[in-house]
């Protein structure tokens, strides 16, 4: 998927929302400036959260009290997954709110299963990124 703008991505995380079951967790991954966080304050708009979205840089997760609650991970400081444990990562990932985490690769080894995996990449021009979003394995058995 091609966006051209700021307000295309969140409209994409919008669409989004709509096949996510609560207690949904999707893994970001993509450089700084990718549009991660713009994508999170898509799904926070959809969602009506009505704070700004932005990255949890220093607080590294940020909780919204959505229906259902809104979790943001960046996980950009961490060291390790020991680091997100001391988070209580684990603990938003088993709840039943979305649990949205930029750098997730960081604390590979808590993300369930049933993660879906979204990739931004900067495109040719200054606005265009290309998000791949890969769902969850619905079928374990194939
Ligand atoms: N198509 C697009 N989708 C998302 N962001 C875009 C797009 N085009 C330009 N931008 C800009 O790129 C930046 C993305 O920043 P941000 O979402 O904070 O990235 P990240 O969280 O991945 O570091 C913002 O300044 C945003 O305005
Ligand atoms: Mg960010």
């Amino acid at each position: 998927m091609v966006t051209h703008s700021p307000a295309e991505t969140r409209r994409l995380a919008a669409d989004l929302l709509r096949e996510l079951q609560p207690g949904a967790v999707l893994a970001l991954h993509g450089d700084l400036g990718a549009g991660k966080t713009c994508f999170v304050q898509g799904l926070a708009a959809a969602l009506g959260v009505h704070q700004p979205v932005s990255s949890p840089t220093f607080t590294l997760i940020h909780e919204y009290e959505s229906t259902p609650p809104l979790y943001h991970a960046d996980l950009y400081r961490i060291r390790d997954a020991d680091d997100a444990y001391g988070l209580g990562l684990d603990e938003y990932i088993d709840g039943d709110g979305f649990t949205v985490i930029e750098w997730a690769e960081r604390a590979a080894e808590l993300l369930p299963p049933d993660t879906w995996h979204l990739t931004f990449e900067v495109g040719a021009d200054l606005t265009e990124r290309t998000i791949t979003i890969e769902s969850p394995n619905r079928n374990p058995n194939s």
